[in-house]
């Protein structure tokens, strides 16, 4: 296989940090190139330099055997490359095929619009790729993983020579990924070269010929991904010492008496049913279940942020169902959303407002000895959550995707809340952060916090919860306990097969 991209000497400096440094490597023509690193190693902006929303400061980029000078996305692509960005670059208030072809319309001879054309077009491409999505569907009424896939389609619709997923799954349901997983590779036969990334190191080794790994803007390595295994890279990643505090991890069983927080029978409908469940004072419940099983509309509803149809949830026993979103927070709950850009953070605020934003009396009205005190809480919190900022004055927008994330979790942390709502925690955050988190939430949990921790990720349900709740269709079908919980038994409810169809 001949050289499709190569990277020589590629620097980039951003106020107070160096998000490249001196990188040199190559991609093949045709292959699928995974890039991993921890949050903030510079991945997305050696994607963004190729996709020309960032120019470098030194190197070069070199398609095809000649140097390119990409100073704008135009040059970018012209020259066959296609970029799904990580933060969504669509728009909610247009429909599916308008986004599909934003800025690259289809004109008749006349010089208008041919909206016709396009239709069908999207509609062709949505169909071979078996996404589920109609081309005058409103963006706003799609779920986050379907406006990925129409991302996904945007990209190869601009047939691309080269395309960049940067964390394409992160927003995805399993059967989403798998069909992601069935373009990439068509693409790949096509002779397109691929470039992937992603912090799920079984998607890496499934999907990738060969992995890059990037540490601190540096280069560590290339190799091939048949000759390398798994442990080896989360070493490159996070360092030896934490991927061995990972190996060694266990939870003991622990017993638990106190009801905090009891949901009875409530029901939504179309979203759930009759679902009831007690969390105890210091325990962690996993909720699993596929995308759509009602999970984020059951912790929604113990938010407040959607009515249920009937039943009651009790908070120490008194029932909470009257109360607002805000009241509830003054009660102690918490929540961590799906959606990062769509609720959570305050986006022109600095790291250091938005992690204090959440305790109560705010900042303005507190005098500079207090200031003082919420801007060391989260000096603390950025030290202990690792969010990689020059400091708490940094713009929010200008953290890489995983650590805005962790700037949500710990707005929530300096709150200490006393039932932790987690949708989805770990989303685009990687492996050495994830076990310093989960590490912070075991300690809370000592002194009390309880956690109801929704994902789709079963690894993580079966390291940290006490207990899990299997939910399909709006109910909740199941109840595993620590000594119980048995993966493929989990996964195989979840899916509604028996054991031995799996
Ligand atoms: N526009 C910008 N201004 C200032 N700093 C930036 C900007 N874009 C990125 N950075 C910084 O550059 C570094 C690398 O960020 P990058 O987004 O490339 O990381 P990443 O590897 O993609 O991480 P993640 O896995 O979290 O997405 C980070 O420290 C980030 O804060
Ligand atoms: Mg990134």
């Amino acid at each position: 296989m001949s050289e499709r991209i190569r990277f020589e000497n590629i620097s980039k400096v951003f106020p107070g940090t160096i998000a490249l440094d001196d990188v040199s490597f190559s991609i093949k023509r045709g292959e699928i190139h995974a890039i991993v690193g921890a949050n903030g190693a510079g991945k997305s902006t050696l994607m963004n330099i190729l996709g020309g929303q960032y120019k470098n400061d030194q190197g070069k980029v070199f398609i095809d055997g000649k140097q390119l000078a990409i100073t704008n996305p135009d040059h970018s692509r012209r020259a066959g490359i296609a970029v799904v960005y990580q933060e969504l670059k669509l728009c909610d208030n247009l429909t599916v095929v308008e986004n599909v072809f934003l800025g690259n319309e289809l004109r008749k001879k006349s010089g208008g619009m041919d909206w016709k054309k396009m239709r069908a077009e999207a509609a062709k491409i949505l169909k071979a790729f078996k996404i589920d999505v109609g081309v005058n569907e409103m963006l706003s009424d799609l779920t986050i993983g379907k406006k990925q896939l129409v991302e996904i389609a945007k990209a190869v619709c601009l047939a691309a020579n080269i395309i960049i997923f940067d964390e394409p799954t992160s927003s995805l349901s399993m059967k989403e990924v798998k069909i992601l997983f069935d373009i990439i590779k068509d693409l790949k036969s096509k002779g397109l070269t691929i470039l992937f990334i992603s912090h799920r190191m079984g998607e890496v080794f499934e999907i990738s010929d060969r992995i890059t790994v990037l540490r601190d803007g540096k280069w560590v390595g290339t190799f091939n991904s048949a000759r390398v295994n798994s442990d080896q890279i989360v070493d490159m990643i996070a360092g030896k010492e934490l991927s061995a505090f990972l190996k060694s991890k266990s939870i003991e069983k622990r017993t638990f008496a106190k009801v905090i927080l009891e949901v009875d029978g409530i029901s939504k409908k179309k979203l759930y049913k009759n679902v009831s469940l007690k969390l105890y004072e210091g325990e962690i419940l996993g909720i699993y279940g596929l995308q759509g099983a009602g999970r984020t509309e059951l912790i929604q509803t113990i938010f407040g942020l959607l009515r249920p149809d009937e039943g009651k949830i009790k908070v120490w026993g008194k029932n909470i169902i009257a109360l607002k979103t805000k009241q509830r927070i003054d009660l102690g709950i918490a929540m961590v959303p799906e959606d990062r850009k769509g609720s959570g953070l305050f986006q022109n605020m600095t790291v250091g407002e938005n992690i204090i934003s959440a305790i109560p009396q705010g900042v303005e009205k507190l005098g500079l000895i207090q200031k003082g005190r919420l801007q060391s809480i989260a000096g603390d919190l950025i030290k202990n959550v690792k969010i990689k900022t020059y400091g708490v004055k940094q713009n929010i927008e200008k953290l890489s995707g995983g650590n805005q994330q962790k700037v949500i979790i710990a707005k929530w942390l300096a709150k200490k809340p006393k039932v932790f709502l987690l949708d989805e925690i770990s989303r685009g955050i990687d492996v050495g952060s994830k076990a310093e988190i989960f590490k912070m939430m075991q300690a809370l949990r000592k002194q009390g916090m309880s956690v109801i921790m929704v994902s789709s990720e079963i690894d993580e349900i079966l390291a940290e919860c006490d207990r899990t709740l299997i939910m399909r269709q709006g109910e909740i079908i199941s109840e595993f306990n620590r000594a119980e919980m048995v993966k493929k038994r989990m996964v195989a409810q979840a899916m509604g097969f028996e054991d031995e169809e799996l």
